[in-house]
Protein backbone atom coordinates (compact mmCIF):
# COMPACT_ATOMS: atom_id res chain seq x y z
CA UNK A 1 0.00 0.00 0.00
CA UNK A 2 1.06 3.76 -0.61
CA UNK A 3 0.85 6.78 1.95
CA UNK A 4 -1.83 7.64 0.04
CA UNK A 5 -3.26 4.29 0.30
CA UNK A 6 -3.19 3.95 3.79
CA UNK A 7 -4.34 7.31 4.19
CA UNK A 8 -8.23 6.76 2.72
CA UNK A 9 -8.37 3.20 4.57
CA UNK A 10 -7.55 4.72 7.22
CA UNK A 11 -9.58 7.56 6.98
CA UNK A 12 -12.46 4.98 6.11
CA UNK A 13 -12.15 2.93 9.29
CA UNK A 14 -11.54 5.95 11.32
CA UNK A 15 -15.01 7.15 10.31
CA UNK A 16 -16.86 3.91 10.07
CA UNK A 17 -15.88 3.34 13.53
CA UNK A 18 -16.90 6.89 14.72
CA UNK A 19 -20.30 6.99 13.20
CA UNK A 20 -21.62 3.87 14.94
CA UNK A 21 -24.16 3.69 17.85
CA UNK A 22 -20.68 2.67 20.17
CA UNK A 23 -17.88 4.55 18.88
CA UNK A 24 -14.92 2.50 17.77
CA UNK A 25 -11.43 2.87 16.39
CA UNK A 26 -9.15 0.07 14.95
CA UNK A 27 -6.70 -0.92 16.95
CA UNK A 28 -4.09 -1.68 15.07
CA UNK A 29 -3.92 1.83 15.13
CA UNK A 30 -1.99 1.64 18.32
CA UNK A 31 0.84 0.66 17.10
CA UNK A 32 2.84 3.84 15.36
CA UNK A 33 6.31 4.16 16.50
CA UNK A 34 5.43 6.01 19.50
CA UNK A 35 2.59 3.52 19.96
CA UNK A 36 5.03 1.05 19.76
CA UNK A 37 7.86 2.18 22.53
CA UNK A 38 4.78 2.91 24.68
CA UNK A 39 3.66 -1.16 24.21
CA UNK A 40 7.33 -1.99 25.17
CA UNK A 41 6.74 0.08 28.59
CA UNK A 42 3.85 -1.57 29.34
CA UNK A 43 5.13 -5.23 29.08
CA UNK A 44 7.73 -4.14 31.57
CA UNK A 45 5.75 -3.06 34.14
CA UNK A 46 5.42 -4.59 37.64
CA UNK A 47 1.47 -4.58 36.69
CA UNK A 48 1.94 -6.12 33.59
CA UNK A 49 2.40 -9.87 34.22
CA UNK A 50 1.63 -11.47 30.57
CA UNK A 51 5.23 -10.52 28.97
CA UNK A 52 7.11 -11.80 31.44
CA UNK A 53 5.05 -14.85 32.62
CA UNK A 54 4.75 -15.85 28.98
CA UNK A 55 8.74 -15.56 28.90
CA UNK A 56 9.35 -17.39 31.96
CA UNK A 57 7.28 -20.15 31.10
CA UNK A 58 8.84 -20.79 27.67
CA UNK A 59 12.43 -20.19 29.32
CA UNK A 60 11.64 -23.11 32.57
CA UNK A 61 9.88 -25.75 29.41
CA UNK A 62 12.04 -24.90 26.49
CA UNK A 63 13.68 -28.24 26.78
CA UNK A 64 10.14 -30.12 26.95
CA UNK A 65 8.72 -27.54 24.38
CA UNK A 66 11.73 -28.88 22.35
CA UNK A 67 10.64 -32.55 22.43
CA UNK A 68 7.24 -31.54 21.52
CA UNK A 69 8.25 -29.80 18.45
CA UNK A 70 10.17 -32.90 17.50
CA UNK A 71 13.06 -32.40 14.54
CA UNK A 72 13.53 -30.82 11.06
CA UNK A 73 10.97 -27.91 12.48
CA UNK A 74 9.72 -25.11 10.38
CA UNK A 75 8.93 -22.87 12.91
CA UNK A 76 6.35 -19.91 11.44
CA UNK A 77 5.48 -16.79 13.61
CA UNK A 78 2.38 -14.71 12.15
CA UNK A 79 2.55 -10.78 13.70
CA UNK A 80 6.47 -11.55 14.53
CA UNK A 81 7.36 -7.78 15.34
CA UNK A 82 10.83 -7.89 16.91
CA UNK A 83 10.75 -11.94 17.53
CA UNK A 84 11.61 -11.06 20.82
CA UNK A 85 10.23 -14.40 22.07
CA UNK A 86 10.81 -16.83 19.50
CA UNK A 87 14.52 -15.65 20.22
CA UNK A 88 14.35 -17.66 23.81
CA UNK A 89 13.37 -20.95 21.10
CA UNK A 90 16.12 -20.54 18.87
CA UNK A 91 19.27 -20.32 21.13
CA UNK A 92 17.74 -23.07 23.56
CA UNK A 93 16.84 -25.54 20.08
CA UNK A 94 18.86 -27.34 18.07
CA UNK A 95 15.82 -28.95 16.40
CA UNK A 96 14.68 -25.74 14.50
CA UNK A 97 15.56 -25.79 10.72
CA UNK A 98 13.94 -22.46 9.82
CA UNK A 99 11.77 -19.93 11.35
CA UNK A 100 9.53 -17.98 8.83
CA UNK A 101 8.57 -14.35 10.55
CA UNK A 102 5.60 -13.24 9.44
CA UNK A 103 4.71 -9.17 9.42
CA UNK A 104 3.02 -6.44 7.45
CA UNK A 105 5.85 -4.27 8.01
CA UNK A 106 8.27 -4.98 5.97
CA UNK A 107 10.65 -2.59 6.73
CA UNK A 108 11.03 -3.50 10.31
CA UNK A 109 10.90 -7.35 8.93
CA UNK A 110 13.85 -7.88 6.77
CA UNK A 111 15.68 -6.05 9.31
CA UNK A 112 15.15 -8.23 11.86
CA UNK A 113 15.00 -11.38 9.67
CA UNK A 114 18.73 -10.21 8.86
CA UNK A 115 20.09 -9.81 12.27
CA UNK A 116 18.88 -12.92 13.31
CA UNK A 117 20.48 -14.88 10.28
CA UNK A 118 23.67 -13.38 11.74
CA UNK A 119 22.51 -14.67 15.57
CA UNK A 120 21.57 -17.91 13.79
CA UNK A 121 23.71 -18.79 10.74
CA UNK A 122 22.74 -22.52 11.23
CA UNK A 123 18.66 -21.69 11.40
CA UNK A 124 17.13 -20.52 7.53
CA UNK A 125 15.09 -17.94 8.48
CA UNK A 126 12.82 -16.82 5.41
CA UNK A 127 10.97 -13.44 6.24
CA UNK A 128 7.15 -13.12 4.71
CA UNK A 129 5.57 -10.08 4.32
CA UNK A 130 2.25 -10.27 4.92
CA UNK A 131 -1.51 -9.50 6.65
CA UNK A 132 -1.76 -12.35 8.78
CA UNK A 133 -5.27 -11.36 9.89
CA UNK A 134 -6.33 -11.75 6.25
CA UNK A 135 -5.71 -14.91 4.87
CA UNK A 136 -1.79 -14.71 3.08
CA UNK A 137 -0.21 -16.60 0.65
CA UNK A 138 2.53 -18.92 2.08
CA UNK A 139 6.43 -18.68 1.20
CA UNK A 140 6.26 -20.50 -3.00
CA UNK A 141 9.24 -22.80 -1.43
CA UNK A 142 8.35 -23.31 1.82
CA UNK A 143 11.66 -24.78 3.65
CA UNK A 144 10.40 -28.79 4.56
CA UNK A 145 10.37 -29.81 7.61
CA UNK A 146 7.43 -30.31 10.41
CA UNK A 147 5.70 -26.95 10.38
CA UNK A 148 4.86 -25.24 13.96
CA UNK A 149 3.26 -22.14 13.73
CA UNK A 150 4.15 -20.00 17.08
CA UNK A 151 1.81 -17.76 18.35
CA UNK A 152 3.02 -16.00 21.47
CA UNK A 153 1.32 -12.80 23.30
CA UNK A 154 -2.23 -14.12 23.94
CA UNK A 155 -2.92 -11.81 21.07
CA UNK A 156 -5.63 -14.39 20.13
CA UNK A 157 -7.24 -12.77 23.13
CA UNK A 158 -7.30 -9.72 21.32
CA UNK A 159 -9.61 -11.31 18.72
CA UNK A 160 -13.14 -11.41 18.54
CA UNK A 161 -15.02 -15.09 18.31
CA UNK A 162 -15.01 -15.26 14.53
CA UNK A 163 -12.08 -13.38 13.46
CA UNK A 164 -10.77 -16.65 15.87
CA UNK A 165 -12.63 -19.33 13.95
CA UNK A 166 -11.21 -17.74 10.75
CA UNK A 167 -7.40 -17.38 12.14
CA UNK A 168 -7.69 -21.13 13.34
CA UNK A 169 -8.80 -22.29 10.12
CA UNK A 170 -5.80 -20.34 8.49
CA UNK A 171 -3.36 -21.83 10.70
CA UNK A 172 -4.69 -25.22 10.09
CA UNK A 173 -4.34 -24.80 7.02
CA UNK A 174 -0.57 -23.93 7.41
CA UNK A 175 0.80 -26.27 9.89
CA UNK A 176 -1.38 -29.35 7.32
CA UNK A 177 -2.08 -32.81 8.78
CA UNK A 178 2.03 -33.49 10.30
CA UNK A 179 2.31 -30.04 12.09
CA UNK A 180 1.51 -28.14 15.21
CA UNK A 181 0.30 -24.66 16.71
CA UNK A 182 2.48 -23.32 19.97
CA UNK A 183 0.02 -20.87 21.10
CA UNK A 184 -0.06 -18.49 24.20
CA UNK A 185 -3.08 -17.92 26.13
CA UNK A 186 -3.92 -15.71 28.97
CA UNK A 187 -6.42 -17.15 31.94
CA UNK A 188 -9.43 -15.76 33.77
CA UNK A 189 -7.78 -14.91 37.16
CA UNK A 190 -8.86 -12.66 40.12
CA UNK A 191 -11.00 -9.42 38.52
CA UNK A 192 -8.24 -7.22 40.40
CA UNK A 193 -5.28 -8.40 38.75
CA UNK A 194 -6.42 -7.74 35.67
CA UNK A 195 -7.62 -4.44 36.07
CA UNK A 196 -4.32 -3.52 37.44
CA UNK A 197 -2.41 -4.84 34.01
CA UNK A 198 -4.44 -2.46 31.85
CA UNK A 199 -4.50 0.44 34.43
CA UNK A 200 -1.07 0.89 35.51
CA UNK A 201 0.05 3.54 38.58
CA UNK A 202 1.96 5.44 36.49
CA UNK A 203 -0.21 5.87 33.58
CA UNK A 204 2.14 4.37 30.70
CA UNK A 205 -1.44 2.21 29.81
CA UNK A 206 -3.38 5.52 30.12
CA UNK A 207 -0.58 7.17 27.20
CA UNK A 208 -0.87 3.84 25.36
CA UNK A 209 -4.40 3.78 24.45
CA UNK A 210 -4.66 7.87 23.91
CA UNK A 211 -1.79 7.40 21.05
CA UNK A 212 -4.43 5.82 19.21
CA UNK A 213 -5.74 9.53 18.96
CA UNK A 214 -2.77 10.98 18.25
CA UNK A 215 -1.45 8.73 15.45
CA UNK A 216 -4.75 9.51 13.87
CA UNK A 217 -4.73 12.98 14.28
CA UNK A 218 -0.96 12.96 12.66
CA UNK A 219 -2.02 11.07 9.78
CA UNK A 220 -5.32 12.42 9.00
CA UNK A 221 -4.83 16.13 10.32
CA UNK A 222 -7.62 15.73 12.35
CA UNK A 223 -8.02 17.60 15.87
CA UNK A 224 -8.56 15.26 18.69
CA UNK A 225 -7.36 16.47 21.71
CA UNK A 226 -6.03 14.07 24.22
CA UNK A 227 -6.56 15.76 27.43
CA UNK A 228 -10.31 15.77 26.59
CA UNK A 229 -10.33 11.58 26.85
CA UNK A 230 -9.40 9.89 29.85
CA UNK A 231 -8.18 5.83 29.41
CA UNK A 232 -11.06 3.37 31.32
CA UNK A 233 -10.33 -0.55 31.29
CA UNK A 234 -13.40 -2.36 32.35
CA UNK A 235 -13.69 -6.14 33.39
CA UNK A 236 -16.79 -7.49 31.31
CA UNK A 237 -17.69 -11.11 33.39
CA UNK A 238 -20.68 -11.94 30.79
CA UNK A 239 -18.18 -11.76 27.82
CA UNK A 240 -14.64 -12.86 29.97
CA UNK A 241 -12.92 -9.68 28.23
CA UNK A 242 -11.18 -6.43 29.62
CA UNK A 243 -12.69 -3.74 27.47
CA UNK A 244 -10.48 -0.38 26.53
CA UNK A 245 -12.25 2.86 26.17
CA UNK A 246 -11.73 6.26 25.95
CA UNK A 247 -13.96 8.06 27.37
CA UNK A 248 -15.06 11.62 27.10
CA UNK A 249 -14.77 14.37 29.83
CA UNK A 250 -16.36 17.48 28.02
CA UNK A 251 -18.83 17.30 25.05
CA UNK A 252 -17.09 18.78 22.62
CA UNK A 253 -16.49 18.66 18.42
CA UNK A 254 -13.87 16.31 16.57
CA UNK A 255 -12.96 17.66 12.66
CA UNK A 256 -12.17 14.64 10.52
CA UNK A 257 -11.18 15.80 7.00
CA UNK A 258 -14.31 17.82 7.17
CA UNK A 259 -16.71 15.63 8.70
CA UNK A 260 -17.49 16.51 12.06
CA UNK A 261 -17.97 14.36 14.91
CA UNK A 262 -19.42 15.15 18.12
CA UNK A 263 -18.63 13.45 21.48
CA UNK A 264 -20.87 13.66 24.98
CA UNK A 265 -19.71 13.93 28.07
CA UNK A 266 -19.57 10.11 29.38
CA UNK A 267 -19.42 8.90 25.92
CA UNK A 268 -16.91 6.18 25.36
CA UNK A 269 -14.64 5.23 22.04
CA UNK A 270 -14.24 1.09 22.39
CA UNK A 271 -10.72 0.92 21.42
CA UNK A 272 -9.79 -3.04 22.28
CA UNK A 273 -11.23 -6.21 23.53
CA UNK A 274 -8.52 -8.75 25.34
CA UNK A 275 -10.26 -12.14 26.04
CA UNK A 276 -9.12 -14.21 29.14
CA UNK A 277 -10.19 -17.85 28.91
CA UNK A 278 -10.03 -20.96 30.95
CA UNK A 279 -8.22 -24.18 30.16
CA UNK A 280 -11.61 -25.55 29.08
CA UNK A 281 -12.73 -22.52 27.02
CA UNK A 282 -9.73 -22.53 24.88
CA UNK A 283 -9.92 -26.27 24.46
CA UNK A 284 -13.51 -26.03 23.32
CA UNK A 285 -12.60 -23.27 21.06
CA UNK A 286 -10.13 -24.83 18.97
CA UNK A 287 -11.62 -28.22 18.91
CA UNK A 288 -12.97 -28.05 15.63
CA UNK A 289 -9.30 -27.88 14.23
CA UNK A 290 -7.56 -28.82 16.99
CA UNK A 291 -6.66 -30.82 19.95
CA UNK A 292 -4.89 -29.85 22.63
CA UNK A 293 -1.46 -31.95 23.82
CA UNK A 294 -0.11 -30.05 26.45
CA UNK A 295 -0.46 -27.20 28.40
CA UNK A 296 2.74 -25.36 29.90
CA UNK A 297 1.36 -22.73 32.84
CA UNK A 298 3.52 -20.52 35.42
CA UNK A 299 2.71 -21.08 39.59
CA UNK A 300 -0.42 -19.06 39.63
CA UNK A 301 -1.78 -20.51 36.42
CA UNK A 302 -1.85 -17.08 34.96
CA UNK A 303 -0.57 -17.55 31.59
CA UNK A 304 -0.70 -20.46 29.73
CA UNK A 305 1.64 -21.94 26.53
CA UNK A 306 -0.21 -24.81 24.73
CA UNK A 307 0.70 -27.22 22.29
CA UNK A 308 -1.78 -28.17 19.71
CA UNK A 309 -2.13 -30.84 16.70
CA UNK A 310 -4.31 -30.83 13.98
CA UNK A 311 -7.65 -33.18 14.96
N1 LIG B 1 -2.78 -6.61 23.17
C1 LIG B 1 -2.50 -6.05 24.48
C2 LIG B 1 -3.33 -6.80 25.51
O1 LIG B 1 -4.47 -7.11 25.28
C3 LIG B 1 -2.79 -4.61 24.35
C4 LIG B 1 -2.89 -3.73 25.56
C5 LIG B 1 -2.20 -3.78 26.73
C6 LIG B 1 -3.74 -2.58 25.65
N2 LIG B 1 -2.58 -2.74 27.52
C7 LIG B 1 -3.51 -2.02 26.87
C8 LIG B 1 -4.67 -2.02 24.78
C9 LIG B 1 -4.20 -0.86 27.25
C10 LIG B 1 -5.33 -0.87 25.16
C11 LIG B 1 -5.10 -0.29 26.38
O2 LIG B 1 -2.83 -7.16 26.55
Amino acid sequence: MTKVEQRKSMLEEVLGGLNDPQKSLPSKYFYDERGSKLFDEITQLEEYYPTRTERKILKQNVESIGQYLGEKVVLIEPGSGSSDKTRILLENLSNVSAYVPIDISGEYLFNVANELQNEFPEIKIEPLQADYTRSFELLEVMPDGRRVVFFPGSTVGNFERDTVDRFLNVVADIASQTGAFLIGVDLKKDRQVLLDAYNDSKGITAAFNKNILRHINRILASDFSLSRFDHEAVWNEEEGRIEMYLICNEAHEVAINGTTIAFEEGERIHTENSHKYTLDEFSEIVSPWFEVKKVWTDENNWFSLQYLEPK
